[in-house]
């Protein structure tokens, strides 16, 4: 009889090792693509793409434009492994269902994770459509994935949150964004369980907390992520400013389509940042 964190563990494991017999590339760089950007998936080279549905354990999105494969190959010569769509714990999905796919990159032989996500503006000062790289999170999802027994095969129970975000990682994609003739902001991530958006009244609250930006993804993958000594580049796009900031209502619709529109200038980051990341 396998304890919650040991039967988790095998899970994961059995996830892995399905995919390990699939493809011969072993990715050293993993990439969360969130709602709207997943055409960057699209440009893995020699890809075999794999639906959630079809690799044991992996938990399967119920939202449109969340589509739902792994697709490993390369990037620029990269191994990679890009997850094309996630579930989120707003769908009903455990802390342990959401970070799933996290801990299978890490058995993958993961070290270093790009997690983007389309996320609400509160800092005034971006416009919508803003690329903005995450240097920090504030978890009130309500939930933490790590609770409960821990696996040390994944990591220590206790550990280090402090630079959660890599400033080396950003210091890249900042560098990058200058040479391709545009500013890369930075900002704070405040991560809400959803999936009703915020009212005006707490985004207020979060701003005077030093929240920049908000969500529903990201601060679970990134904890976990650290628990197994992975290092996190966060990549947020403004698709909407959060609610009160401007005076119009925050539809899906608009979430989407901005991120649609932003996609050449992202890929064209990703693409010149994938093999600088692997480089070191
Ligand atoms: Cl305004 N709020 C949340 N929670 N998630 C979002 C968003 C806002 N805009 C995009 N994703």
């Amino acid at each position: 009889q396998l304890s919650e964190a040991e039967d988790h563990y095998a899970r994961a494991t059995a996830a892995a090792r399905y995919i390990k017999l699939l493809t011969p590339i072993q990715p050293r760089l993993g990439l969360i693509l969130g709602s709207g950007l997943g055409d960057f998936a699209g440009k893995v080279e020699g890809a075999l793409s794999i639906p959630y549905s079809e690799i044991p354990n992996f938990p399967v999105s119920t939202v449109v434009g969340h589509s739902g494969k792994l697709v490993l190959g390369t990037l620029g010569s990269v191994p990679v492994a890009v997850m094309q769509g996630r579930v989120h714990a707003y769908e009903g999905y455990s802390m342990k269902e959401v970070t799933f796919p996290t801990r299978v990159l890490g058995l993958l032989g993961v070290q270093r994770l790009i997690v983007t996500n389309a996320a609400g503006g509160i800092n005034t000062s971006y416009g919508q459509g803003a690329i903005v790289a995450i240097s920090d999170h504030i978890n009130l999802t309500g939930a933490n994935a790590v609770t409960g027994p821990n696996e040390p095969r994944f990591g220590d129970r206790f550990f280090d949150m402090s630079q959660a975000y890599s400033p080396a990682l950003r210091k890249l994609a900042k560098e990058e964004a200058e040479k391709q003739g545009w500013k890369l902001d930075e900002g704070v991530y405040l991560g809400v369980l959803g999936p009703s958006y915020e009212t005006p009244a707490e985004i207020r609250a979060f701003r005077t907390l030093g929240a920049d930006l908000i969500g529903m993804s990201t601060v679970h993958e990134v904890i976990v992520a650290r628990h197994m000594g992975i290092e996190v580049l966060g990549l947020s796009v403004v698709t909407n400013m959060a609610a009160g900031v401007l005076d119009q209502p925050i539809n899906h619709e608009e979430v989407m389509e901005t991120g649609r529109r932003i996609a050449a200038q992202f890929t064209n980051l990703l693409t010149a940042l994938i093999p600088q990341l692997a480089a070191e």
